[in-house]
């Protein structure tokens, strides 16, 4: 149904993303169009501001003078001060500046090199397929837990080198941590994600222990992290988190929301079997098209102008990838889904200082699972509602039943 150009500027000044429907989770594009055309640069009930355009993000994203990382003030009145999500979302890298920033992205992007991306690829073929063995045998599979979520998982765990029988609990605490980011939150997420944090510190500082008596190479990430000599033991343990985090829900998405994207559009999909090689272009477009993070956050810390608003400092922003990732003004034809589509500058990693530190990983994720799923079973089809997450930040499915079989 197309709305007027009246229903669409209603929609877009009276947008609240700590209110949202049903249909928005279903499908927010028609939202983030309006907002980007007649409230690019929204002020929300809450004082806060919601930004939807592609150039306006690309360049608040690179400005690290204007606008911070820093969480602490928006976090105290969520979490509590002192609370377990509160010390973790305010000690990981990613929500913290320079000079703490700086620190700890360099031991991770310097164990991130291409050599080792390199000498990853293997592991991750073996695990896929092994995936793929199984779900050949199950036939009926749901290519979100027996697929796209067990992927990242094993892959963050052996770059962390987190022993296999310890891996269990990690997907569930990365979950319940990452969901109390929210816009919203009940008070069962928030218990949930402070038990998770309590839980996987407690199991992180075990692993630390040990691995500062059994120091891994220069390729191992931990080690590295344990050899700059100014982290407490806080800081170490909750980066550790946040990576383990980092890597694992966002990936399974990309992986998930990949699969869903090819199943529906056939013509792509016959296309990508076809030419094998498009499986680079395909894994951008679909970063692109149903970004798995959508939702970012910066504070103003120096008065500054965006599209027609000032912005003074103390102002909290909230960057829609996922609208950015759709705007005209960058992309031909934004809402057609175009696996071979270049250039294709998405932000689904973000950009400037703290652009996705883990990219190079994910992408490699994504292009072995996809390729591999699609080309090992020709009629892999969906086979029964797909369920999805009903997070405004992370997009994503939970359940994407299928049928998996090999003959056409
Ligand atoms: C499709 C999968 C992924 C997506 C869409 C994604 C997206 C993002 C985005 C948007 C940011 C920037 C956050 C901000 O500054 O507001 C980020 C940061 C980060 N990501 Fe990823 N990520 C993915 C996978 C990974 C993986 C696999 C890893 C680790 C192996 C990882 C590690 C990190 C780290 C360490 C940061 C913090 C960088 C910094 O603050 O300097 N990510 N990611």
């Amino acid at each position: 149904m197309t709305m007027s150009v009246d229903e669409q500027r209603a929609l877009a000044e009276a947008f609240d993303p700590n209110r949202l429907d049903p249909a928005f989770y279903e499908n927010p594009y028609p939202v983030y169009a309006a907002l980007r055309r007649f409230d690019p640069v929204h002020r929300c009930p809450d004082g806060t501001y919601f930004l939807s355009r592609y150039a306006d993000l690309d360049r608040i994203y690179r400005d690290r003078t204007a606008f911070s990382s820093d969480k602490k003030q928006a976090f105290a009145p969520k979490y509590g001060v002192g609370s377990p999500l509160y010390e973790h979302h305010t000690t990981s890298l990613v929500f913290n500046d320079a000079p703490y920033h700086t620190r700890v992205r360099r031991q991770i992007v310097g164990a991130l090199t291409p050599h080792v991306l390199k000498a990853m690829e293997p592991d991750v073929v073996a695990l896929v397929d092994t995936l793929l063995d199984r779900m050949e045998a199950q036939r009926d599979v749901d290519l979100i837990t027996d697929y796209a979520a067990a992927v990242p998982v094993e892959v963050i765990g052996n770059l962390l080198r987190v022993p296999r029988e310890d891996r269990g609990p990690l997907r569930g605490w990365s979950l319940a941590i990452l969901g109390a980011l929210e816009p919203s939150l009940s008070a069962a997420q928030l218990e949930a994600g402070n038990r998770a944090v309590g839980e996987f510190c407690v199991y992180l500082r075990e692993l630390i222990a040990h691995r500062r008596r059994h120091p891994g190479g220069d390729d191992d990430l931990l080690t590295r992290l344990l050899s700059d000599d100014e982290l407490t033991e806080t800081e170490l343990a909750q980066n550790c988190v946040f990576l383990l985090n980092a890597g694992h829900e966002t990936t399974t998405n990309l992986i998930g929301n990949g699969l869903h994207l090819l199943l529906t559009h056939t013509e792509s999909l016959r296309h990508l079997r076809e030419e094998p090689q498009l499986i680079t272009t395909a894994v951008e477009e679909c970063l692109r098209f149903e970004s798995s993070n959508q939702l970012g956050n910066r504070l103003v810390v120096q008065r500054t102008v965006v599209g027609d608003v000032t912005l003074e400092p103390g102002t909290y922003l909230t960057l829609c990838i996922g609208a950015a990732n759709r705007d005209p003004d960058e992309f031909n034809d934004p809402d057609r889904f175009d696996i071979a589509r270049q250039p294709n500058r998405h932000l689904a990693f973000a950009a400037g200082a703290h652009a996705c530190a883990g990219m190079a990983v994910a992408r490699l994720e994504g292009r072995v699972a996809i390729a591999r799923a699609v080309q090992r079973f020709p009629s892999l089809r969906l086979a029964g509602e797909p369920v999805r997450g009903q997070r405004a930040r992370f997009r994503g499915f939970t359940s994407l039943p299928a049928r998996a079989t090999k003959s056409r």
